[in-house]
């Protein structure tokens, strides 16, 4: 299978792709990254992924010299490259090359990876007929998860840990015991036939799967409140699920060992799921 990556303007097979040992993005996670999911051959949420990389980079003042068409094309070529009928795009920006200093030089040139592979979804697919178990932890991370930067540490460990003790994912608990999100994914609950899920804020990412699950929940009639909600709510609720571009919509079944809806997938997720994945 050819595994072709575009690294600062060339293609070339990911084998002998290399980056600077002074990049920022390595030395300090001084980078944003973004992630589309590729479905027969098309990017899910396309517009939304580019506005929050243009947020994020904004956000934290690295030179955006990239333009949405030449990304485009360059997402086109790689697809076509790597043969991916279904799977994923990542695309990382760093803020540039120097010397390590924590203080930046604003006229940096930024350093772009952008690698596409084939993913096969049946699997994801398989378990989402099941449903995951999760657990929760303390949310340990720094106060501007709003922003899709690199440093992604407490997410990983999280899942890790949350791997070693056989669940199958993490979801992060602020100080008043509410749920912020999950190590890579929206937390939603349902109660009573109403959605929940919590609002936008510095302590969660706007998922772009979110955005587009909200959208479809208003063109179904459902009901939908944007609140945060306790632990409490999460084990006492009808339904819970996550969204993102590498789940889409995929069900709860279990916290801490505790069963949600007697352990069965619910029938608002599995709807939101079935009608996602058909736009
Ligand atoms: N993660 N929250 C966090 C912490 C995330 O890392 C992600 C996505 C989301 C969902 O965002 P979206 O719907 O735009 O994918 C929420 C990606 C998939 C990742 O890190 O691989």
């Amino acid at each position: 299978m050819p595994n072709i990556a575009y690294v600062n303007g060339e293609f070339i097979p990911t084998e002998y792709a290399s980056i600077s040992i002074n990049d920022r993005g390595l030395q300090f996670g001084d980078a944003i990254y973004e992630v589309w999911a590729v479905i027969n051959g098309k990017l899910l949420d396309e517009e939304g992924h580019f506005t929050r990389l243009n947020r994020s980079m904004n956000e934290l003042a690295i030179n955006n010299i990239f333009n949405k068409a030449s990304l485009k094309i360059i997402f086109r070529e790689l697809i076509a490259r790597n043969r991916v009928k279904n799977g994923i795009i990542y695309l990382q920006i760093s803020r540039g090359t120097a010397p390590r200093d924590h203080a930046f030089a604003n006229d940096l040139v930024p350093n772009i990876i952008i690698t596409a592979r084939p993913k096969n979804f049946s699997q994801l697919e398989a378990k989402a007929q099941k449903g995951f178990h999760i657990k929760t932890t303390k949310d340990n991370r720094w106060g501007r998860v709003d922003i899709k930067t690199t440093n992604l540490l407490p997410n990983v460990l999280a899942k890790q840990n949350a791997l070693d003790n056989n669940f199958d994912d993490v979801w992060f608990v602020d100080d008043n015991n509410f749920i912020t999100e999950g190590s890579a994914q929206n937390a939603w609950i349902v109660k009573d036939k109403t959605i929940i899920t919590r609002p936008l804020s510095n302590e969660i990412l706007a998922g772009i799967t979110r955005q587009s699950v909200l959208k479809l929940i208003q063109s179904l009639n459902l009901k939908i409140v944007e609140r945060a909600f306790s632990i409490d709510e999460l084990y006492n609720c009808d339904e819970a699920f996550v969204t993102s571009a590498t789940s889409f919509v995929t069900p709860i079944i279990k916290v801490n060992g505790n069963n949600i809806n007697d352990g069965k997938v619910g029938e608002v997720v599995k709807m939101l799921r079935k009608e996602y994945l058909s736009v």
